[in-house]
């Protein structure tokens, strides 16, 4: 089917959802904190594939850029068109290295901040079966690579705003569950900069990760492994199944090797202390169904 076909076929569905009501969970929230998307139906976006959104992302003339005041690094949004589908993208071009960097507490040799990393959190996420990275792909643009990655429109709230009323969430095991998982992914990445303005819930209640750009680091060991109580099933046997050759093959000009090795050491570690949790406790007790 034509990108055109498909997403046409993809909006009559959305359409038909919304039309009888099945909708997940819309009701009133308190608003997204960054700058509301120019255009594109939250419906039709959730309608699209993994691939239908890269070659948007890749392919798609992109318009005015703007910048939004949340995050810290000033992030720019740029509107795309492709004649059929309009939607926001966020454009990061960020590519630094440096020995080592003054931040406060969070003070850190071999600083990395990178465009490229957002790109690999997207594509190590879909090989770990999760769908709550946004689909992001490497392209140039104003004559710079950038990670452009698909706008999530139907935000409500950050973790930090709902934090401030924890009663609010899916249901508190739901709440847990996608927040555990967050923990495993950022364990594996090692991810410097999981903030709360990071974590982006959708009205749905799906809990969004996004801004990898600080994550990759070469440390081997887990930062805090007294923090991870239960792991998805699925997740588990994903890590358990990752090779080389297979992160090798999806992470090319994204991850150097050494951060592919660093990444599988900690995957080696994830997966012991998940099974010496099980043969302690019990696997009823440590891996969960979603
Ligand atoms: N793909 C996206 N969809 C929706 N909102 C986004 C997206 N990317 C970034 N944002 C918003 O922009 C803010 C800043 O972007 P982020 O990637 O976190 O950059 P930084 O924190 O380095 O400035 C985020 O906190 C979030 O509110
Ligand atoms: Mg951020």
């Amino acid at each position: 089917m034509t990108c055109a076909r498909r997403c046409r076929a993809a909006w009559t569905v959305a359409a038909l959802t919304i039309l009888i009501g099945l909708s997940p969970g819309a009701s009133a929230q308190a608003p997204a904190t960054a700058a509301p998307p120019s255009a594109g139906a939250p419906a039709r976006a959730a309608a699209l594939t993994d691939a239908a959104m890269e070659a948007f992302l890749l392919n798609a003339t992109i318009g005015s850029h703007r910048s939004v005041g949340a995050g810290v690094t000033n992030t720019v949004v740029a509107t795309l068109t492709d004649g059929t589908l309009t939607h926001d993208a966020q454009i990061q071009t960020v590519d630094i290295s440096k020995t080592s960097f003054e931040a406060g507490k969070a003070s850190e040799f071999n600083f990395k901040d990178s465009y490229r990393y957002n790109i690999a959190g997207y594509r190590l996420s879909r090989m770990l079966g999760m769908d709550n990275v946004p689909v992001s792909v490497q392209r140039q643009v104003d004559g710079r690579p950038a990670a452009v990655t698909w706008w999530l429109d139907d935000v409500q709230m950050t973790e930090r705003e709902r934090l401030k009323n924890p009663s609010l969430g899916p249901t508190p095991a739901l709440t847990a569950q996608q927040i555990q998982v967050m923990q495993v992914f950022d364990e594996l990445i090692q991810n410097k900069d999981r903030n709360q303005g990071n974590i982006l819930w959708g009205r749905d209640w799906k809990l969004w990760l996004i801004d990898h750009t600080r994550a990759f680091r070469l440390g081997k060991k887990l930062i805090k492994p007294g923090e991870l109580k239960r792991c998805d099933r699925v997740l588990l046997q994903r890590l358990r199944a990752l090779t080389p050759a297979a992160l090798d093959q999806e992470m090319k000009g994204m991850l150097t090797k050494g951060e592919m090795e660093a990444l599988l050491a900690r995957r080696d570690n994830l997966v012991k202390l998940f099974d010496e949790r099980i043969a302690k406790i019990g696997e009823v007790n440590v891996l969960f169904d979603r």
